[in-house]
């Protein structure tokens, strides 16, 4: 396995021990350039990056930078510590062509990884407390080099006892000061992984999203701000959140991952544990879906004459597919399935010049 997170490995031992791979030796020397582009405010030297997940804590951050992906996303992180969901989180998802949200066939998942395109993403936000992640995404933060942005991702967690909406509202607030403490030049809030208490996600509910994106903002003053979305199969609702939310934030990153049934060869629940029959699938599969979603938050941010950035993320395996995110409208782009398969992706898109990013 050449993987820079090894997903035949548990997350703690990836964290302890990571990254491995070619993230565990040094890049190849290049001249860095002038960054030209900008990414929310930020000098870049493109608008590209790994997105919240298989960056697990500054090593893996340190290490993607030295490998020229100019963005890196923090793992996801929360107010208090959260385990993560029983080991494997990782399976390779064996699915032909695009992977539609209504699927109601399950798909063969197994750990054939070597030949995987499209892989499953089921670690249940796993947090450390603030006192340890705090700290260590400051060196995250400091290891960016010129041209390069660390981004912090954070997620609110239900309150253990009562206190309902309001409670979880204060704890987005709270996680977002936390994130803010690191340095973190922007923060992205997580709405796209199961809203604890509820079984649905939290950016479908546009009300509530809303309250939330104020809240925190008040609290983070001109930080940019950037809400991770999932897929919206219903346009409208999409245009309601857009209406809702782009006069309080900075940016949209969509997609996070389409769910599916997994099953193994003998039809059996691939995961682990219960409300695990379904998990998040992302890479190749579902690219549609990402381009699908760039395309429509273009139209909605210019019918609702907003300004803010739009990071196009879903199935990016090579610098091409990239450039169709940056044709399609996106204004960043991450790719995290693609990354771990090829490491070299950011160096290939420094390549590349893509007129449609925004230059500085
Ligand atoms: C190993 C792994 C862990 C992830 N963890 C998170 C997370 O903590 N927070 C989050 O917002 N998205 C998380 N994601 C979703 C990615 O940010 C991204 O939205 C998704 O993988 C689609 O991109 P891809 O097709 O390039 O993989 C994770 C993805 C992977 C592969």
């Amino acid at each position: 396995m050449t993987w820079f997170y090894d997903p035949r490995a548990t997350y703690e031992h990836n964290r302890e021990h990571g990254p491995f791979g070619a993230f565990a030796t040094p890049a190849e020397h290049a001249e860095p350039g002038v960054p030209e582009m900008d990414f929310l405010g930020n000098a870049v030297h493109r608008p590209f990056g790994i997105p919240a997940g298989p960056l697990v804590n500054a090593a893996f951050c340190e290490a993607a930078f030295e490998h020229r992906f100019d963005i890196a996303v923090y793992k996801t992180v929360r107010t208090r510590a959260h385990p993560a969901h029983p080991f494997p989180h990782t399976l390779a998802v064996h699915v032909e062509g695009d992977l539609l949200p209504d699927r109601a066939a399950p798909v063969l998942a197994d750990d054939a990884l070597d030949q995987a395109t499209s892989i499953s993403n089921s670690f249940g936000v796993p947090s450390r407390n603030p006192d340890e992640w705090q700290p260590d995404m400051a060196r995250a933060v400091a290891s960016a080099a010129e041209g390069q942005v660390l981004v912090g991702s954070f997620q609110g967690s239900r309150p253990l006892a009562q206190g309902g909406d309001a409670a979880y509202i204060a704890d987005h607030v709270t996680a977002a000061r936390l994130t803010a403490q690191t340095g973190a030049p922007v923060l992205e809030m997580n709405l796209s992984c199961p809203n604890e208490g509820t079984g649905s996600l939290l950016c479908f509910d546009t009300e509530l999203v809303a309250r939330i994106a104020a809240a925190v903002k008040e609290e983070i003053g001109d930080l940019p701000l950037v809400l991770k979305l999932a897929y919206f199969a219903d346009d409208a609702a999409l245009r309601l959140l857009v209406n809702a939310t782009a006069g309080i934030v900075d940016g949209y990153a969509a997609i996070n991952t389409i769910p599916a049934t997994l099953v193994d060869a003998g039809g059996q629940q691939a995961l682990p544990g219960k409300g695990r029959e379904r998990a998040g699938v992302c890479g190749a599969s579902i690219r549609w879906a990402g381009l699908d979603m760039v395309r429509r938050l273009v139209r909605h941010r210019a019918d609702a004459g907003a300004d803010v950035t739009i990071i196009g993320v879903g199935g990016v395996m090579t610098a091409d597919d990239a450039e169709t995110y940056a044709a399609a409208g996106a204004d960043a782009v991450m790719s995290a399935t693609g990354a771990l398969l090829n490491p070299g992706l950011g160096a290939a898109v420094r390549r590349v010049s893509w007129p449609s990013f925004t230059a500085l």
